[in-house]
């Protein structure tokens, strides 16, 4: 059975991940998306809160299942006995980070093969701290982010409580 793992921090889900974890679905047998921490970042979102996100976007798709993990992304990759970490490149900047991140992974647990998917051209602009800024102001996100859990996004980044806290 092929697994892919598709890694990331979601803070938080976007349509751009999305279009990139059903992309994956249709070219592996399992895929499981996994909310991990990004050293550089500082989540708006709680891990409960992005792994709920990310749980009511993908219940449509089969043989997608989603998980967190408090770790190396090398170390979930061998636990699973990954086929493949799958990461969307929009523009050739996010590259170099993305390249060093496959080269570090791969030397740490030699299995762990990184396969980039080029972004939706709809999705080349998007990134979670675009989504978040729009929300913050209040405008509409629900073009960016799946409608599910869209109200929901916005009701946090406005200081109010968020109401499907689970899947
Ligand atoms: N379309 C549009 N936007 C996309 C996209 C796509 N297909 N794919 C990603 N993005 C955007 C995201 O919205 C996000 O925007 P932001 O920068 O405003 O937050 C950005 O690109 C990338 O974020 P995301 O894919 O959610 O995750 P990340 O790059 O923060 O994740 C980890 C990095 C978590 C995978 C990495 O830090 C990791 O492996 N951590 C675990 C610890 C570890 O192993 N460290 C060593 C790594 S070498």
């Amino acid at each position: 059975m092929s697994l892919a793992i598709c890694p990331g921090s979601f803070d938080p889900l976007t349509l751009g991940h999305l279009d990139i974890i059903s992309r994956a679905a249709n070219m592996f047998d399992h895929v499981v998306v996994v909310v991990m921490a990004n050293s550089g970042k500082n989540p708006a979102f709680t891990v409960q809160e992005r792994y709920a996100f990310i749980q009511r976007s993908v219940c449509d798709l089969p043989g997608v299942e989603v998980d967190t993990y408090d770790g190396l992304l090398a170390d979930y990759c061998a636990l699973r006995d990954a086929t493949a970490v799958v990461r969307g490149l929009r523009v050739m900047s996010d590259f170099e980070y993305e390249f060093q991140m496959a080269l570090t992974n791969n030397s740490l647990h030699a299995k762990t093969e990184t396969i980039f998917l080029p972004a939706n051209r709809e999705y080349m602009f998007l990134s979670s701290s675009v989504v978040r800024e729009i929300a913050r102001y209040g405008r509409d996100i629900s073009t960016f982010v799946p409608r599910a859990i869209a109200a929901d996004i916005q009701a946090k980044l406005c200081g109010k409580e968020i109401k499907h806290e689970c899947g």
